[in-house]
C-alpha cells in the first residue's frame, strides 16, 4: 500500500518570529505544489502558535519538539502538557530526539510515557529512533532499536501506531554532514517495519517510517528512494524555506 510522504523540519532551538513569518511567507506562494508529500514543521515552543496560524495558507502541519511526561496541570516548572501543545495548534510533537536523550537524561520508559501522553492529547507522536557510532561498531544496531522501539511497543501497544510516525536517526549522521548510506537507512527502516509486522502487519504496511540526519536537498531523493523511507526529519536544512521545500520536492 501507498504511503504518503512525509517530511518534517526539526528546527532545534534556532528561529525567531521574524524568522517564522519569513518561513510562512515563503511557503504560503507554493502552498499548492506539494503533491503527494505532507509537511511538518516543529519550531521552538515559543514559535509554534505563530507558525500555527498560517499552517492552513502554508500547507503546513505544525508540532513541537518535545513534551512533559506528566499529564498535569499541576507543580512542574517549565514544563509544557501535551494538551497545551494541542490548544496553541499542534498537530504532531517529537519524542526521543536523541539529544533529548543524551543531553536531558531521557530514557526509553520517559520516551515512552511522552508517546503515550501525546496520543491521549490527540497529538500525533513522531517516535525518534537511533543508534551512536559506538553502538553501530559494536554491531549493537538492531538490538538498540528494538529496545527504543519495543518499550513504546509495550507501553502502549502496536495499535497506537495507527496515529503515529517513527523516524530513524542514526545519532552519529545527526548534524555530522555524515548521512547514513541509501542502504543503511533502507536496512534500519525495514528492520524497525518487520518489529511492527511481527504485532500487526497491516498497521505496519500504513505506518510512516521517516529518515533523519544530515538529508540535504542534494542527497534527499537518494535517501528517500528506499521502499521502507517514507520522508525525512530534518534539522539544519529545514530552516531555510528553500532548502526545506527542496528536499519535500527530492
Ligand atoms: P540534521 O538533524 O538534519 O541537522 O542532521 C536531524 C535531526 O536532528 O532531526
Amino acid at each position: 500500500m501507498a504511503r504518503r510522504r512525509l517530511v518534517a523540519g526539526n528546527w532545534k532551538m534556532h528561529g525567531s518570529l521574524e524568522q517564522v513569518d519569513a518561513f510562512a511567507d515563503a511557503l504560503a506562494g507554493g502552498a499548492g505544489e506539494r503533491g503527494d508529500t505532507d509537511l511538518l514543521i516543529c519550531p521552538p515552543f515559543v514559535q509554534i502558535e505563530r507558525l500555527a496560524r498560517r499552517a492552513g495558507d502554508c500547507g503546513l502541519a505544525v508540532g513541537a519538539q518535545n513534551v512533559c511526561d506528566k499529564a498535569g496541570p499541576g507543580a512542574f516548572t517549565g514544563e509544557v502538557s501535551a494538551t497545551m501543545l494541542a490548544d496553541v495548534g499542534c498537530s504532531h510533537v517529537i519524542v526521543g530526539h536523541s539529544e533529548r536523550r543524551a543531553l536531558y537524561g531521557e530514557d526509553d520508559e520517559i520516551v515512552a510515557e511522552k508517546f503515550a501522553l501525546a496520543q491521549e492529547a490527540g497529538l500525533i507522536p513522531v517516535l525518534c529512533v537511533g543508534e551512536t557510532l559506538a553502538q553501530r561498531e559494536a554491531d549493537a544496531t538492531e538490538e538498540v532499536l528494538r529496545r527504543q522501539l519495543g518499550t513504546v511497543l509495550a507501553e502502549s501497544g502496536v495499535a497506537a501506531f495507527e496515529r503515529a510516525v517513527v523516524a530513524y536517526e542514526p545519532v552519529w549522521a545527526i548534524g555530522t554532514g555524515r548521512s547514513a548510506t541509501a542502504e543503511q537507512a533502507q536496512a534500519a527502516h525495514a528492520f524497525l517495519r518487520a518489529q511492527i509486522a511481527a504485532e500487526d502487519d497491516i498497521l505496519a504496511n500504513r505506518v510512516r517510517i521517516l529518515y533523519g540526519g544530515s538529508v540535504k536537498p542534494d542527497n534527499a531523493a537518494e535517501l528517500f528512494a528506499g521502499a521502507d523511507v517514507d520522508g525525512g526529519l530534518v534539522g539544519g536544512a529545514s530552516l531555510d524555506a528553500a532548502s526545506f521545500l527542496g528536499i519535500a520536492g527530492a
